[in-house]
């Protein structure tokens, strides 16, 4: 049994991305430098970001935090976009999800420049991902790809039933799974709330993703021998014993499922370190892509 290593390879990756960020400077290229706006004071929100803007320090890019108060209107906030989308300085930019009730995702993702939108969240994005054509892939998928590659774990051909099927992660998921494309050409099976006969479907699969965001949902009778498991769960449970209070739990009962599997990624330390990290490579992408 292999442990897929997202700390390690998002260490590695973050060496070759400074590696990067040096060549496009000898070449007389700009230097990547991501925004990123967050709205109120949503603690996760804060946490995340933070990672964010650590992660540009680490990498050499240059990058700003705005922040707006809970009780900008969408107008305004579409406003400010529309200011980054019009800096040529400013080649990625990022809104932090989820916003106050009274702003529109839809309308948010939708006032982003494709060519900025280094989520990968915009419909252009997700059509060119869909089409196979170069964009910005959403990080979270994203790096599982890049776990799956650097492992050189083989998916061609066969059967990948991804739990879950938010935008973020399992529908672009299930997409980048399916495409002809390596890592990619398997067969998928996406499955959701209201699927019927789960079970079946897991234990017919050669690979498992569980982006669901339940707890230690995926049990061992629910995998057959050999299967590749890919855990995208990351829900902070209470725990008395740690200092912060909680623990974090993926959707993967991992104690029992790991001994029946090739490959498993742990949480932590599994697919979350990558996510920042391929957001980190969109906004080089943006630069190779569009920068002056
Ligand atoms: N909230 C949770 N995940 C994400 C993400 O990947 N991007 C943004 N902008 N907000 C999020």
């Amino acid at each position: 049994m292999i442990v897929l290593d997202g700390k390690a390879t998002s260490a590695q990756i973050r060496l070759e991305i400074a590696e990067a960020v040096k060549a496009l400077y000898s070449a007389g290229k700009k230097t990547p430098h991501l925004c990123a706006f967050l709205i109120g004071n949503n603690g996760a929100s804060e946490t995340y970001v933070a990672g964010k803007v650590k992660a540009c320090e680490e990498v050499g890019f240059r990058s700003t935090l705005k922040r707006f108060p809970e009780t900008i209107s969408q107008q305004e906030l579409v406003e400010e976009i529309e200011k980054i989308n019009q800096d040529p300085e400013i080649d990625g930019l990022i809104v932090q999800m989820p916003l106050p009730k009274h702003i529109d995702e839809l309308t948010v993702t939708l006032a982003i420049d494709a060519k900025k939108d280094v989520d990968g969240f915009h419909p252009t994005s997700v059509g060119r991902m869909a089409l196979n054509l170069p964009t910005f892939l959403p990080a979270t998928p994203a790096g599982v790809i890049e776990l799956l590659k650097r492992y050189h774990i083989p998916t061609s051909g066969k059967h990948c039933v991804v739990i879950g099927r938010s935008h973020i992660v399992g529908s672009p998921m299930s997409i980048l799974m399916a495409r002809n494309s390596e890592p990619g050409n398997c067969t998928v099976t996406i499955t959701h709330s209201r699927t019927t006969n789960l079970k079946e479907l897991c234990l017919q699969a050669d690979i498992i993703v569980a982006a669901l965001g339940k707890p230690e949902f995926l049990t061992a009778d629910m995998v057959k021998d050999g299967a590749v498991i890919i855990d995208v769960g990351i829900t902070r449970v209470p725990a008395s014993d740690t200092k912060s209070g909680f623990r974090l739990k993926g959707d993967v009962k991992y104690d029992e499922v790991a001994p029946k599997c090739s490959a498993i990624t742990p949480v932590p330390g599994g697919v979350g370190p990558m996510t920042i990290t391929m957001l980190m490579l969109n906004t080089l992408k943006a630069v190779e892509l569009f920068g002056k």
